[in-house]
C-alpha cells in the first residue's frame, strides 16, 4: 500500500520507519531525516491541496502525527472527500486543544481526574487561590507543547504565573488540585467506541535528573512499565478509555485516531492528568519499535470496523532524548550531532536513533551526496533508543553508547531515564 504520513518531528519519523517496514511511505511536511526514509517527500501545504496530492498518488491511508494539523481540521477535509485518514476531526481533537473541553467530557463520563476550576478572569483566579491549599496546578488552555503547566508550591509562585498570562474567554486558565503518584501513558488506536490498546509507556517530562526542574516536551521514555501490572492496565482501560470514547460518541464528536491518556496512579486510584489527540512523543519512539505486525494495515482494519490484533514484542525499549543547551528555556546553541554518535548507533545491533529536530547541512567542500552533517534545529534534537531483555540492560548499554558517541558534545541528556519504572 501507499501510506502518507503528515508531520516532521520525532513521532513522525518513528511512524515513517514503522510503516515503511511493510509499505511505501509518502511524507508530507517531513524533516530532512524523514526524507531519507520515505519514498517521496511533499512540503507542508493547505489541506485541500494535500488531499489533491493524495488522490493523485492513490494514497491508501493518511496518518497524521502532530496536534496542529488535527486542530486545524485536516481530517475534516480528507473525510469530506472520501479519503481514508487516521486522526480525529477538529471537533474531537479538542480533547487535547482545549483542556476545558477535556474536563467537560470527563465530568460527563465520570472519568476520574483532579478537581478543577476554569477562570477567564485573573481576579477571580486570585480569590480562589487565596483560600486554596497548595500545591495547585495552573494550566493554560490550548496547545503549549507540554510547557503550559506550572505546579505551584506556594501562593507567590501562582501569582508569578498569573502576572505572565492574560486571561479572557478565549484564553481561560484551569486551576486544579495537585495529584501525587506514579505517572504513565496509555495510548489506544480508536475508531468511535472500538479500540486497540497499545503497550504502556512512561515519559520523563522535567528537564533535570530525579524529575526536577522545568517541564519539557519529554526527555526520555520506557516501554513497557513493570510497575503498571496487567490488572492496573485493565482498570485504566475500563475506567478511562471505554467511558471517554463512549461519551465522545454520545456527544456527536466520536474520536478516531490515537487517543493518549496521561495517567497517574494515586493512593485513591487512577486519575487522568491530560488527554492528547495523537501519539505521545517520546512515548511512541519506544512503543512503535516493539510492534512487530503491520501498523498501517491495523489502522485500515479499524477504520473498516474491525478489531485488529497487534503483535507486540516482549522486549523493553528505552529512549533518551538529546536536547540543545538552554532547552526548555532560551536555546543558547544548536550543536552538531557528532558523526561518532551515528557510528556508535550503527555499530550496536539493538540501538537506533530518531531525529526530533535536526537539519541536514551538506558538506559543500566534499561535493559528494553522502558528505554533510546533522545540526540541531530545535530544543529536542533526537532520541536514541535501545532494546533489551530488561530496563537495566537497555539503560547500561545506552548510557555507554552515549558517553562514547557524544564525548565532548554540547548536547544534554538525562542519565536516569527508566529508573522510575519498577
Ligand atoms: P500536562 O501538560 O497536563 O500533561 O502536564 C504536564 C505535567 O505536569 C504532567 O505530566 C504532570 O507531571 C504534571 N501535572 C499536570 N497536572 C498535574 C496534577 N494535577 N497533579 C500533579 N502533577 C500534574
Ligand atoms: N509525551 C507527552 C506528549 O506527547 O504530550
Amino acid at each position: 500500500m501507499k501510506i502518507m504520513i503528515v508531520g516532521g518531528g520525532g513521532r513522525e519519523m518513528a511512524l515513517v520507519s514503522t510503516v515503511a517496514r511493510f509499505h511505501e511511505v509518502v511524507a508530507a511536511g517531513g524533516s530532512d531525516a524523514i526524507a531519507q526514509l520515505a519514498s517521496e517527500s511533499l512540503p507542508m501545504m493547505a489541506w485541500e491541496e494535500l488531499a489533491d496530492e493524495a488522490v493523485r498518488r492513490g494514497i491508501d491511508l493518511t496518518i497524521v502525527g502532530p496536534e496542529a494539523p488535527l486542530a486545524s481540521g485536516i481530517v475534516d477535509v480528507f473525510t469530506a472527500r472520501g479519503l481514508p485518514i487516521f486522526g480525529p476531526t477538529r471537533a474531537a481533537a479538542q480533547i487535547e486543544s482545549s483542556k476545558a473541553f477535556a474536563k467537560e467530557i470527563m465530568t460527563q463520563a465520570g472519568v476520574p481526574t483532579a478537581a478543577f476550576q476554569v477562570f477567564t478572569d485573573a481576579d477571580a483566579a486570585r480569590s480562589y487561590l487565596d483560600t486554596a491549599s497548595f500545591p495547585q496546578v495552573l494550566k493554560e488552555n490550548g496547545l503549549r507543547a507540554g510547557k503550559g503547566v506550572t505546579i505551584c508550591g506556594t501562593r507567590e509562585e501562582a501569582e508569578a504565573v498569573l502576572q505572565e498570562i492574560e486571561l479572557d474567554s478565549e484564553n481561560p486558565l484551569l486551576i486544579e488540585d495537585f495529584l501525587d503518584g506514579f505517572e504513565f501513558s496509555l495510548i489506544v488506536m480508536a475508531h468511535g467506541t472500538n479500540f486497540v490498546a497499545l503497550p504502556v509507556a512512561q515519559d520523563h517530562k522535567p528537564i533535570g535528573e530525579g524529575n526536577t526542574g522545568a517541564n519539557t516536551g519529554g526527555m526520555g521514555a520506557i516501554s513497557p512499565v513493570p510497575r503498571v501490572t496487567q490488572a492496573f492496565y485493565d482498570e485504566a482501560v475500563a475506567r478511562v478509555i471505554v467511558p471517554t470514547l463512549a461519551q465522545m460518541t454520545a456527544n456527536g464528536t466520536p474520536f478516531t485516531g490515537f487517543l493518549y491518556a496521561g495517567l497517574i496512579q494515586t493512593a485513591a486510584g487512577v486519575r487522568v492528568i491530560e488527554f492528547n489527540a495523537r501519539l505521545g512523543d517520546p512515548e511512541c519512539e519506544v512503543i512503535l519499535p516493539r510492534i512487530e505486525s503491520d501498523l498501517a494495515g491495523a489502522l485500515l482494519d479499524l477504520l473498516a470496523g474491525g478489531t485488529p490484533q497487534v503483535q507486540v514484542s516482549e522486549e523493553f525499549c528505552l529512549g533518551i532524548v538529546l536536547s540543545s543547551p538552554g532547552y526548555p528555556g532560551t536555546i543558547s546553541q544548536y550543536p552538531e550531532i557528532p558523526s561518532s554518535l551515528f557510528e556508535a548507533v550503527e555499530a550496536h545491533p539493538r540501538a537506533d536513533i530518531v531525529h526530533m529536530g535536526t537539519r541536514f547541512a551538506p558538506d559543500s567542500d566534499c561535493g559528494s551526496e553522502a558528505g554533510g552533517s546533522w545540526i540541531a534545529a530545535g530544543g529536542r534534537v533526537a532520541i536514541v533508543t535501545m532494546k533489551g531483555a530488561s530496563i537495566d540492560e537497555c539503560r547500561t548499554q545506552l548510557l555507554a553508547l552515549l558517553e562514547d558517541g557524544l564525548a565532548g558534545s554540547e548536547l544534554y541528556w538525562r542519565r536516569d531515564i527508566g529508573t522510575f519504572a519498577s
